[in-house]
């Protein structure tokens, strides 16, 4: 018996040692991970009282496999947490969740930041007060702040800066961060708003919406600010995505919206997700998203912002770089800034300036311009009318202007229009904003005919080493 008694007795010793030696990583099985949690409508309509907050933790020793973080995680030594009060912590704040399923992209999003900088990713589990009923959750929204600074004036007791703190609110997550920041009096870092959520906030109180006073830096990302997106700036800078509103590669069916319950929703909610996926892929910092102030999407359309003047020549770029890059002080509230993005990531486009003069015409007339390489064209209409001789547009090319090889112009003019010869002073094209001394590459006096496309090859236009400033990954 005493040998049979002995050899267990060892085995059971073997294992706590090897377990202590290894410590909390061998308690980390798959069972062991802690999940967002999701939620149905019989358990909503059974217990609609309580929020059920929670929180879950992800650094780099814990990368795929996310620890529940209670106040209590600092303290308990039961509770090992990879949290480290001297790194910085982003706290991720999802939205709405119509049908009460956890957000899928939390672990993505929580692994970019992560690759990105060493620190705590604190995501926020309020799937429970965000589900169902938009008005019933639009009143949730404060209560989960409020949780939530109860969490951070515990971690400031440990030791936390409240400067160290950088929240990522997607959709209603923007205003419960806002809200955050507003508890803390603007003292948190930063809050980054993506497509932050307009219905029932657009018209509301600063105090009740993100807005800047709400952290030492906020800036927003809007892709979808015509439907679930709102349409005004709330951050020191905005970015507006092609607009803000609709989104290349989106389906523009806005009339299936009425169906937003049902399979349909993640199709509708495409221009409204592009604002995560964007700043997703900015995080891996393959290609700059820049921004550039204008008072009007139209406005930049048309050409007429073209550089980073306000910021002293530093264009504001979407990511984790402080105060996205501007290094002006103070740091402008509520600039709007555009750009171009392609459609799908990295996101990034080129933007080219095209700037046509034309000699007076009698008839209106139209022509497709196209800038080519040797795989692929991106073309653009101008309607031409008879009182107006200069034309500015803004393109965007995947391939930035030094690589561009021919420019094409078509008399594209249909039956409406009669125009049969259009009579070109000078066509230019430039690319902005330019980070160096670069003249814009233009051909002057040509006519183009109806059926006779009128082509130009660039290359031997340009002096010898080109490309050199792009960017390309480094
Ligand atoms: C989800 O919430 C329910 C209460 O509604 C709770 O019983 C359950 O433990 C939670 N699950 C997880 C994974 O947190
Ligand atoms: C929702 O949670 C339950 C248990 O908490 C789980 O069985 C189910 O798979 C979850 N559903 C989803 C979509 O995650
Ligand atoms: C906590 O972070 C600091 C700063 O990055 C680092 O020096 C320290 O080693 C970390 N502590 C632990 C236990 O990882």
């Amino acid at each position: 018996m005493s040998q049979e008694h002995n050899r267990i007795l060892l085995w059971v010793l073997t294992i706590c040692i090897s377990s202590l030696a290894l410590g909390v990583e061998d308690r980390q099985t798959d069972e062991d991970c802690a999940d967002l949690n999701n939620t149905t409508w019989l358990e909503y309509r059974q217990q609609r009282v309580k929020l059920q907050v929670q929180y879950l933790l992800l650094t780099r020793r814990n990368l795929d496999c996310a620890q529940m973080f209670t106040q209590e995680s600092l303290t308990d030594a039961r509770q090992p947490t990879y949290f480290n009060i001297s790194r910085p912590t982003k706290v991720i704040v999802h939205g709405y969740r119509a049908m009460g399923s956890k957000p899928s992209w939390v672990k993505e999003l929580a692994r970019s930041l992560l690759r990105a900088q060493d620190a705590n990713v604190v995501v926020v589990d309020w799937v429970y007060g965000a589900s169902f009923a938009y008005n019933l959750v639009v009143e949730n929204y404060k209560e989960v702040a409020l949780q939530i600074s109860v969490l951070i004036n515990q971690l400031q007791e440990h030791g936390s800066k409240l400067e160290s703190f950088h929240f990522i609110g997607i959709s209603l997550g923007a205003h419960v961060a806002g809200f955050v920041g507003t508890l803390f009096e603007g003292k948190i870092g930063r809050i980054t708003g993506l497509d932050p959520a307009g219905p029932m906030f657009k018209g509301a109180d600063t105090f009740d919406r993100l807005d800047p006073s709400d952290a030492q830096f906020v800036d927003a990302i809007h892709t979808d600010s015509d439907y679930f997106g709102i349409s005004i700036p709330v951050g020191h800078v905005d970015f507006f995505l092609n607009g803000g509103k609709d989104q290349t590669g989106c389906a523009r069916s806005r009339f299936v919206s009425i169906l937003v319950y049902f399979p349909v929703y993640g199709y509708v909610i495409c221009d409204h997700m592009r604002a995560l996926h964007v700043y997703m892929s900015a995080l891996t910092g393959l290609c700059p998203l820049i921004g550039i102030p204008c008072t009007s999407y139209e406005d930049f359309l048309n050409g007429n912002c073209l550089d980073c003047g306000v910021f002293a020549g530093t264009c504001p770029t979407i990511g984790l770089t402080e105060n996205c890059g501007i290094t002006v002080s103070p740091v402008p509230k509520e600039q709007k800034l555009f750009l171009l993005t392609s459609s799908s990531p990295p996101f990034c486009s080129h933007h080219i300036l095209l700037k046509l003069e034309i000699s007076r015409l009698d008839k209106s007339a139209e022509v497709e311009v196209t800038l080519r390489t040797e795989s692929l064209g991106r073309e653009q209409r101008l309607r031409l009318r008879t009182d107006t001789m200069v034309y500015k547009t803004v393109l965007t090319h995947p391939l930035s202007l030094c690589e561009i090889q021919t420019i094409e112009l078509k008399n594209t003019g249909a039956w409406l229009y009669r125009q049969a010869d259009v009579h070109v002073k000078s066509v230019c094209v430039s690319e902005f904003p330019s980070n160096r001394k670069e003249v814009p590459l233009c051909v002057n006096n040509f006519h183009v005919r109806r059926g006779a496309p009128w082509s130009h090859d660039f290359v031997q236009m340009r002096p010898a080493p080109c490309c050199q400033t792009d960017f390309h990954p480094t």
